[in-house]
């Protein structure tokens, strides 16, 4: 629907006028107070981080307002420690970043919420309009010589404790549509993606070095991960995710020569998951590198898959460009995984597969109730290096362990 002026303002005073009542007490921070405009046009980085900084100064509960309509906002970090521990962000518009690409040169991220705790992200709709610089990366693949920056993730919740994104959908993300980078206590609730399925680099969701992170209700099609759990996270509950198309709910890459000394991630759940047409359903990854660290307690439970090229796999040799492997054998262990109530179809013929390091077998892997066929009917087979573990219920394809 397209809307008038008058409506879109109309709109805005409803909204604002709905926020005052349910807020009971909460001070507003209009952005246009601050000379945002609603038109898609006007640069209003300056005044979101004007609004953000009163309302993160203000003695009692605050609400910075976005109201309908099309924001033109830069690279923003929106910086705490705020005076209270009750921070709403209410988006009801569209945030647009700035067409082309480079613009976010030295940051990597379009919007950051830096170092706050207690806030609530609600609503809105994030367009990181990545269109331009996914086509410099096609581009970059067919002449090596073509330079592209790596782009800008759109929304990181960095360094903060007790953080709700409720409501939340990020689209044409140019880097990972929303990240979770060193933050405690944080919840992403019914929050959806969308970006296209050839789209490089555009992780739905991204959980780094965090703790106590749940996902709730995510609706994701991109073009990579749909989730991707980093190292150095623990305590993660992601439940009702659906996910296709992208390349599925991953852990890893872990192992890469640089980063942490020790790489562990421990304590996942992933419960109620839809995954259609994807490239892997769950999958385990690290890096044939000798770098240590550990994988374990992780649960996956209650799955649909449709048309999945691996619907489950550990993979302990990656290594592309087989060049910075110096052993091709991991040094990182992965232990008690389960995978519980699993079904649908794999388009390859092999839907399980365990193909894991031979210094560091894996270890305490079951299957409990898993039915998975090859395209539709056909028997599918299960692939096992270096594993051990067990199955309970009914298991199809016939288990290797
Ligand atoms: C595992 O993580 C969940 C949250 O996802 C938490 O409730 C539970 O206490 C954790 N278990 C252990 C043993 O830390
Ligand atoms: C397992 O990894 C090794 C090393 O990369 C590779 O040669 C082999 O093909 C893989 N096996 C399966 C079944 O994926």
């Amino acid at each position: 629907m397209a809307m008038t002026k008058p409506m879109l303002s109309l709109l805005a005073h409803l909204h604002a006028a709905l926020l005052l009542l349910s807020g009971a007490g909460a001070a507003v921070y209009d952005v246009t107070r601050y000379g945002a405009r609603p038109d898609g046009v006007t640069d209003s980085t300056l005044p979101f981080l004007r609004a953000w900084a009163d309302a993160c100064r203000s003695p009692r509960q605050a609400t910075v307002l976005v109201p309908p309509g099309m924001f033109l906002l830069g690279s923003a970090t929106f910086t705490g420690p705020c005076a209270t521990h009750a921070v709403t962000f209410s988006i009801a518009g569209t945030l647009v970043a700035p067409t082309g690409y480079g613009w976010d040169a030295t940051t990597g991220r379009w919007i950051t919420f830096e170092s706050v705790e207690g806030l609530t992200v609600s609503g809105g709709v994030l367009d990181g309009r990545g269109s331009s610089l996914w086509s410099c990366k096609r581009q970059q693949q067919q002449q090596p010589h073509v330079h592209c920056p790596t782009g800008a993730s759109s929304l990181t919740i960095s360094n903060s404790r007790d953080v709700v994104v409720d409501g939340t959908r990020s689209t044409n993300s140019e880097l990972f549509h929303m990240v979770v980078l060193q933050s405690h206590g944080v919840t992403l609730q019914q929050v959806s993606v969308d970006a296209p399925e050839d789209s490089p680099n555009t992780d739905g969701i991204h959980i780094h070095m965090s703790s106590n992170v749940a996902v709730s209700n995510a609706d994701i099609r991109t073009g990579d991960d749909c989730v991707s759990i980093g190292p150095g996270n623990s305590n993660l509950w992601i439940e009702r995710v659906s996910c296709g198309p992208g390349h599925g709910i991953s852990i890893g890459s872990l192992g890469q020569q640089q980063g942490m000394a020790v790489e562990v991630v421990r304590n996942v759940t992933v419960k109620t998951t839809w995954f259609t047409g994807t490239t892997n359903g769950f999958r385990i990854k690290t890096w044939g590198t000798s770098k240590r660290g550990l994988v374990s307690g992780i649960t996956f439970v209650d799955s649909t898959m449709i048309g999945v090229h691996n619907p489950i796999i550990i993979d302990q040799n990656y290594c592309p460009g087989k060049k910075s492997c110096s052993d091709r054998s991991s040094g990182i262990k992965i232990s008690q995984v389960r995978y519980i109530d699993i079904r649908g179809w794999s388009m390859t013929p092999v839907a399980v597969t365990f193909n894991c390091s031979r210094s560091n077998p894996c270890s305490g892997i079951s299957l409990q109730n898993v039915r998975l066929m090859y395209e539709g009917m056909r028997l599918a087979k299960s692939s096992c290096r270096n594993v051990n573990g067990r199955t309970t219920g009914l298991v199809v394809p016939p288990s290797c362990l």
